[in-house]
């Protein structure tokens, strides 16, 4: 997400600092290369040889230092960064971002940058939530810096509330997302995702091996590109998105239910939704027999199940006279591409995008193959989250065209 990216990492004081050695460790595997300059502050919880040795670069904490020739550390360390992060961000530093004070070498890098800044705020829940630090922050926002948090929990105060630095893999989301054009801004995304759970009984019932891997990975890239989005989800144990709505839904019936009223409140409250994409694995058939108590082992006698079809969710978006721009899956065991461009014609979407085998369920990569009214084009093996970028790229080039 951050391949050859050069991040300047700033480190304030506060006791979140210590998380920020982690984020060297995850900025490093998403690919960036770290430098780290730190306040006099931070150097109180954790010394730069920390950062030093995690880095791999010499840590800066002095404008003055001698190490940089000319004393023009500021411009050295900024000329060459593709982004400066600072995590954590002291609501003092806040406030020094919103008045542009350049008192040691962290603020005036900031204020001598020409790339994107993005701060996570850390500080117990009095001082972020006190009108100062919220002026400070509308202030930096408008400035165009990238606020990423902070978020709500247990406090190093012994108190709970708003003022958590974001967790490590969390900011690298929004920092790599800083770097993503925002082409799909203003525009509304409907998905669903993962599987289905048709009962036979209360405790039993019938699903797939969709993950939502794939959904999920669409949906963040999707929000990161701008747009706003709806999840509507079957049943898996992935973590909520940051800054996206989900609905959890088990059965195919009641995703049905779920997209259908999403669609109905866009149109009524005029903020149509410009996309919907049915990633999601559904049941084609319930149990039309499911009983309501648990079916019992009775005297060597084996149920009988009897099914009855299920709403098809994507043809039924794609015939409605506000159809949004359709999006459909299709997971093939043979002759991929001819039962895709049947399946693209037989449900009426004009994009179908097809699992290239072997199996891609629940797996991290993928490969796949769009399908559209102009023929076929293939997205080589990847990593479910680098394809997810180039399908929202496919289909921010196909509704803004
Ligand atoms: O017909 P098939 O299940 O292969 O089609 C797959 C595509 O149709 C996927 O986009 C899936 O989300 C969608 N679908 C649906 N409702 C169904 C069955 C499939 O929306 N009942």
């Amino acid at each position: 997400m951050l391949d050859g990216k050069r991040i300047v990492l700033g480190v304030t004081g506060g006791i979140a600092a210590y998380k920020a050695a982690e984020l060297v460790r995850e900025l490093q595997r998403a690919g960036a290369r770290v430098q780290v300059v730190m306040t006099d502050a931070a150097t109180r919880f954790v010394g730069p040889a920390t950062f030093q040795a995690l880095s791999g670069e010499p840590v800066f904490v002095d404008a003055w230092d001698a190490r940089i020739p000319d004393n023009m550390a500021h411009i050295e360390l900024s000329r060459g960064a593709d982004a400066i992060v600072v995590a954590p961000a002291s609501a003092d530093f806040l406030a020094k971002l919103a008045h542009g004070l350049a008192d040691d070498l962290l603020s005036t890098l900031c204020l001598a940058r020409e790339c994107p800044l993005v701060v996570a705020p850390a500080m117990n829940r009095q001082m972020w939530s006190h009108p100062a630090t919220q002026r400070n922050v509308a202030q930096i926002v408008a400035d165009g810096v990238v606020v990423a948090g902070p978020g709500s929990g247990d406090q190093a105060c012994g108190e709970v509330g708003l003022g958590r630095m974001l967790e490590p893999v969390e900011l690298v989301e929004e920092i790599g997302a800083s770097f993503v054009p925002k082409t799909l801004a203003g525009r509304r995304m409907l998905l669903t995702a993962g599987p289905t759970f048709e009962p036979i009984d209360p405790v039993r019932g019938i699903t797939n091996r969709s993950s939502g891997k794939m959904g999920f990975a669409l949906a963040r890239a999707l929000r990161d590109a701008g747009a706003d989005v709806v999840l509507v989800a079957g049943p898996t144990a992935l973590a909520s998105p940051r800054g996206i709505r989900r609905i959890d839904v088990d059965t195919a019936q009641r995703m049905h239910d779920a997209v259908t009223a999403e669609l109905d409140a866009g149109q009524r409250e005029g903020r149509r939704f410009d996309v919907f994409v049915g990633v999601a694995a559904v049941a084609d058939w319930r149990v039309a027999n499911a009983s309501a108590k648990k079916w019992k082992k009775d005297g060597g006698r084996t149920p009988a199940l009897a099914f009855a079809e299920n709403p098809d969710i994507l043809a039924s978006v794609a015939r409605r006279p506000d159809a949004p721009y359709c999006v459909g899956f299709a997971a093939e065991s043979e002759r991929l591409e001819e039962h895709g461009v049947a399946k693209r014609a037989r449900k009426g979407v004009p994009l179908l995008v097809a699992n290239i085998g072997p199996d891609t369920f629940g797996r991290d990569d993928n490969e796949l193959l769009l399908i559209d009214e102009h023929g076929s084009r293939r997205l080589p093996r990847a990593g479910k989250e680098a394809l997810a970028r180039a399908l929202a790229d496919e289909i921010a080039r196909r509704i803004t065209r």
